[in-house]
């Protein structure tokens, strides 16, 4: 089966597509096997290779995949995740992981005296299952154009440790207001290829909901075009008007 890998040439700062021929199905397998025959230079990072460290993901036909966890087909196309700095061939910069999350402001803050029932362990079980892969980043379009967006494994984590009662703190909530929350477009991209089932775009809206019950607003609310249908605040009528407008 023919295999393609799309690498960056530093000489030229472009991709360049190259074809392998391999006889196994796993794609962590076959770049093991292009390595051992064909190309002792390809690079690609893998760590536990059963899923569990997130290290290997790549996209496969623009979809973003754990290698380790991939079968692949005929003419399947293997690149670097995108929004990241490409460091060699199919391994990537990830070091924005530690900055989004200090910027998040989140941890443990107090362990000792605290009640811990099996239901408070379930409020955080799905967001803690994170596996740092960096699929959700790669597939995100704010983030893709604006590096300052905190993302979704950041609030991900974000939510898990506001609702983790050893660490809630005020400050987790303000920190994630500015490029944050609300610039969030909700398309569900990070959704989509999340291998753990976590889902950010659910716990971004949670975090939007909190952050309103705490008094936040939407600071996009303000660039609303009242002149679009509905009547201003100020105006007596406070209902939507079909004429509004036009
Ligand atoms: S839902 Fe939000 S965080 Fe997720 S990919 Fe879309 S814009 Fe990015
Ligand atoms: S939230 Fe999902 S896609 Fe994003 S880094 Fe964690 S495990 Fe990977
Ligand atoms: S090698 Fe660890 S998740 Fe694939």
């Amino acid at each position: 089966m023919k295999l393609k890998i799309n690498r960056l040439s530093t000489a030229t700062n472009d991709f360049k597509t190259f074809e392998f021929t391999v006889s196994q199905e796993n794609l962590l397998k076959a770049l093991e096997e292009i390595k051992t025959n064909d190309d002792p230079t390809l690079t690609y990072r893998c760590g536990c290779k059963s899923g569990v460290c997130g290290s290997c993901t790549v996209r496969v036909n623009g979809v973003e995949k754990l290698a380790c966890r991939t079968n692949i087909k005929e003419g399947d196309l293997v690149e670097p995740l995108k929004n990241s700095r490409v460091i060699k061939d199919l391994v990537v910069d990830v070091s924005h992981e530690t900055l989004l999350i200090k910027k998040t402001n989140i941890g443990i803050k107090e362990s000792a005296s605290k009640n811990i029932s099996q239901a408070d362990v379930l409020k955080i079980d799905t967001q803690s299952n994170c596996i740092l892969c960096n699929a959700c980043y790669s597939s995100c379009p704010v983030y893709e154009v604006n590096k300052e967006f905190l993302g979704p494994f950041a609030l991900t984590k974000a939510l898990r440790y506001e609702n983790d009662l050893k660490s809630q703190d005020e400050e987790i909530i303000n920190s994630v207001q500015a490029n944050g929350i609300w610039d969030c477009t909700l398309c569900s991209a990070c959704t989509f290829v999340c291998p753990q089932g976590i889902d950010p775009k659910m716990d971004i809206m949670q975090l939007q909901n909190i952050s309103s019950q705490k008094g936040y607003t939407n600071p996009y609310m303000n660039n609303f075009d009242n002149s679009m249908g509905f009547d201003s605040f100020d105006s007596n009528d406070f209902g939507f008007n079909p004429n509004g407008g036009f």
